[in-house]
């Protein structure tokens, strides 16, 4: 049997690995099962899939969110795939399929979930930003001016949805970060009337095509039109991908290929959704990507500034509220080491404040302070690290830490 998707009575059968452009196939069967036939109940059957990423699954959420508000019953059949099942948990798409039956999953790892926005019993979009800053702050390698421009494609990507897309379920949006590849990748999707149709442009691929141009807007007298040309550079410019599904359209650039794919489909994608993929490793991404009518932009406010930034313009590292559930182990302390190293990059130095925490693993002392230190050498921890409010033995374990890994070095992993 091929990969794909195959349509049983009201089963959805997904075998095999699913690739992005299978949703149009599956948008195609869930409108026949439900809208040709009138099954008012689809068993959504992953148990023969091996693959299948956010590109694919993101998009169907508002889908399937719109059929069940409009009564329809989803039932899912989870993946026999152990590796494949835990990626349904963990990021709701099991809970967004079948929500009696399945929890949201309240632990985060190398992904924000998907999370629902911009209706009123559903996440703030400040929150799923400031959430989606803190995975890659955490999990890749960067600086304050990229963060500022991820942060900036995601706002106005997410802010589509809520000023344009009239989706009735508002919008869904997922980031995964890939260590690997120092990428982050997130999809917003809604169910909304569509780029075309907001535009009023006839041909769907057109619409889309313009839609990412400088200065296209439906509204000239209330918006820039600089939301989509943005992103899309933000994510080429860096080397990432972008894709586009609204209506019948469609448009795909791959990485480091200059080259835009804009199709016109048979079948519709009903709304919406917007997948980039932005490698953050650049310091001169935000300069060259966010440039409007030939100035540069710098968005104000910033992640940084809201998180880390106090009244005095200093960066304090807030241990409990940033790191609590990191400071037991050593794989906590490798990422809480990897967001002093990013928050470094600002060439300021950096008040990391115990207050509140009252023990600390001699692992985290190890991977967060013992291999600072020895990286960066004395003179530089000790100006531009500041610890403050550590408690005696907090104290005695970072200099125990400390006093081993000099021994060491960081040569050992
Ligand atoms: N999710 C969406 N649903 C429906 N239409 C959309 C959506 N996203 C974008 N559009 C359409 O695409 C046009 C271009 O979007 P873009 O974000 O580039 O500019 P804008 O939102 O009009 O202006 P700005 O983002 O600068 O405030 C919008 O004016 C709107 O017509
Ligand atoms: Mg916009």
């Amino acid at each position: 049997m091929n990969d794909g998707i195959e349509k049983k009575g009201n089963r959805l059968i997904v075998r095999g690995h699913v690739r992005h452009n299978d949703l149009r196939s599956f948008c195609s069967k869930l409108y026949q099962t439900i809208e040709r036939q009138q099954w008012s109940d689809v068993i959504l059957d992953f148990s023969l899939c091996a693959g299948i990423t956010e590109a694919v699954m993101l998009p169907l959420m508002p889908i399937i969110a719109d059929y069940r508000e409009n009564s329809v019953g989803f039932q899912l059949v989870e993946p026999n795939d152990d590796k494949l099942r835990r990626l349904f948990f963990n990021t709701n798409w099991a809970h967004y399929i079948d929500p009696d039956k399945y929890d949201r999953n309240p632990h985060e790892g190398g992904h924000v979930p998907a999370l629902r926005f911009g209706d009123d019993e559903t996440s703030a979009s400040g929150e799923i930003l400031t959430k989606v800053m803190n995975l890659i702050l955490r999990q890749l390698e960067t600086d304050r001016a990229t963060l500022k421009a991820v942060e900036w494609a995601l706002g106005e990507i997410m802010d589509n949805v809520v000023n344009h897309s009239q989706s009735p379920i508002g919008g869904f949006v997922q980031a995964t970060a890939y260590e690997g590849s120092n990428r982050v990748e997130f999809v917003v999707a809604d169910a909304g009337i569509g780029i075309p149709r907001s535009m009023n442009i006839a041909n769907h691929a057109e619409a889309i095509r313009r839609a990412i141009d400088e200065g296209v807007t439906r509204d000239k007298t209330q918006n820039a039109g600089n939301g989509l040309y943005g992103s899309y550079r933000v994510a080429t410019l860096s080397g990432g991908q972008f894709e586009i599904h609204s209506l019948k359209g469609s448009l795909f650039c791959k990485e480091n290929e200059g080259e835009i794919e804009n199709r016109s489909n048979f079948v519709p994608y009903c709304g919406t959704s917007v997948r980039c993929g932005i490698n953050v490793s650049d310091p001169e991404l935000l300069g060259k990507a966010l440039r409007f009518k030939g100035r540069s932009h710098d968005p104000p406010y910033d992640y940084i500034e809201r998180t880390f930034e106090n009244k005095e313009n200093e960066l304090v590292f807030n241990v409990k509220d940033t790191a609590q559930r990191d400071t037991g182990s050593r794989q906590g302390g490798k990422r809480i080491r990897g967001m002093i190293e990013n928050l470094l990059r600002e060439r300021r130095p950096v008040n990391i404040d115990f207050d509140g925490v009252g023990v600390i693993s001699s692992s985290f002392a190890d991977e967060v302070f013992g291999r600072l230190f020895v990286e960066m050498g004395p003179y530089d921890f000790m100006t531009r690290i500041k610890i403050c409010n550590a408690d005696p033995t907090v104290k005695g374990l970072i200099d125990r830490a400390i006093m081993q890994r000099t021994r060491l070095g960081n040569g050992d992993a």
